[in-house]
């Protein structure tokens, strides 16, 4: 069976998982979503239940349809007296009013998440063009393009503000770093478009060569998101770990999320200083395939995984990340996004075999 490989964590660092409160259990904030999310987060809470985690949910159902802005504050206040949330996509209606921000980005910008952290990595059994990618991507998650700030001055001139701040590039480039030190990377690229935002993404790279200086340890260099882009599709093993301002982020971690094997499979993380929050990384609603039975349940496991690290219980994340990733080195084990036949079901059927079948929790708790 595939040794899995724990996939990043604080052990020495600043942001500690919440206490575990009634009797050693913890309460954690589950948003379903939308799409597929809803199917996923009930997988989830199913196959904590079999393995007999310590974790109770509450469930706050966010409609992203409404206009109001009460669910998405509850879950808001969910988060903050809980500390840590799993999270299926919420839809942003393109075609709403700029007034209505996207649910997703509140929730980071509300909890102060300026940390988005993907792992992506070839698995075995999961055939892709390029083998051997182990590329760890840190994005800054609250502010860049993503700042909502949009008007149309005159008409058919439209401003849309990007903002970049020596704090935020500060914070995210010292968080890339120490994450690098604890999870043995050896080499930092920032990507970057300084070239012609020459003042704030030169900011931001300057913040990057600030914070790289005090880290003899690792490799820092740079790279134009452009020439970045056209290197990970040829060649992205030269990558060790890659750190960006938001828009840049969302769109190279989608590349390397298509590169080990597509949506359905790498998780992600969101961190700040008081809350963490769980999803898939790339952060998909899959519309088109919910209530289908055919979504690849891989990435929010493996989420949910990264909770049960946060949360300090590593043998339980342990026994469903083991068993998960054995299974999707299964070709009969493949939903329709690798190419097989398998439904969901199938896969979670084959997670609790697989789980059932190396017996209890042997290591202490
Ligand atoms: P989508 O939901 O259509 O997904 C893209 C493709 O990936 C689809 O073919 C889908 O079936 C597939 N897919 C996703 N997860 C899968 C899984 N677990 N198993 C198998 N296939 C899977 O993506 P789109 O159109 O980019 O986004 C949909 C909605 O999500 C939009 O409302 C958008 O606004 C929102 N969104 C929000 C983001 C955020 O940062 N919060 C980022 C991206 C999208």
């Amino acid at each position: 069976m595939q040794e899995c490989k724990t996939m990043y964590s604080h052990e020495n660092g600043i942001r500690g998982p919440p206490p575990a409160r009634y009797g050693g259990r913890h309460t954690v904030t589950l948003i379903p979503g939308d799409g597929i999310g809803p199917e996923l987060a009930n997988h989830v809470r199913e196959l904590f239940w079999f393995c007999c985690v310590p974790v109770d949910f509450e469930l706050v159902n966010v409609d992203s349809s409404l206009t109001a802005e009460d669910d998405i504050n509850n879950a808001i206040m969910s988060i903050r007296r809980n500390g840590v949330a799993l999270k299926g996509n919420l839809e942003t209606n393109h075609n709403l009013p700029p007034s209505y921000k996207s649910r997703n980005n509140l929730l980071r910008t509300s909890l102060d998440l300026y940390a988005n952290v993907m792992h992506c990595q070839s698995l075995p059994g999961v055939k892709t063009r390029h083998r051997n990618i182990d590329i760890m991507i840190i994005r800054e998650n609250t502010e860049g393009e993503y700042s909502s700030l949009e008007h149309e001055s005159v008409p058919g001139v439209v401003e849309c503000l990007k903002i970049i701040t020596r704090v935020n590039s500060l914070r995210i480039a010292d968080f890339a770093f120490q994450t690098a030190r604890q999870n043995g990377r050896r080499r930092i690229t920032a990507v970057h478009k300084a070239n012609i935002m020459k003042l704030g993404d030169g900011l931001f790279l300057e913040c990057c060569k600030e914070v790289a200086s005090g880290y003899p340890d690792i490799a820092f260099d740079t790279l134009i998101v452009d020439n970045a882009t056209m290197q990970l599709v040829s060649r992205p093993q030269q990558f060790d770990m890659m750190l960006m301002p938001n828009l840049y982020g969302n769109v190279v971690s989608n590349v390397c999320a298509g590169l080990v094997g597509g949506p359905g499979l790498v998780p992600g993380a969101n961190h700040g200083e008081h809350y963490a929050l769980f999803e898939a990384g790339t952060r998909n609603t899959g519309r088109s395939i919910a209530n289908r039975n055919s979504a690849n349940p891989t990435a929010m496991l493996l989420a949910s995984c990264l909770l049960l690290d946060h949360l300090k219980l590593p043998a339980y994340a342990h026994m469903i990340r083991r068993a998960t990733l054995s299974t999707v080195t299964e070709t009969r084990m493949h939903t329709a996004d690798l190419g097989g036949q398998a439904s969901t079901s199938d896969v979670i059927k084959s997670i609790r075999n697989a789980i059932q079948s190396t017996g209890p929790l042997t290591q202490s708790i």
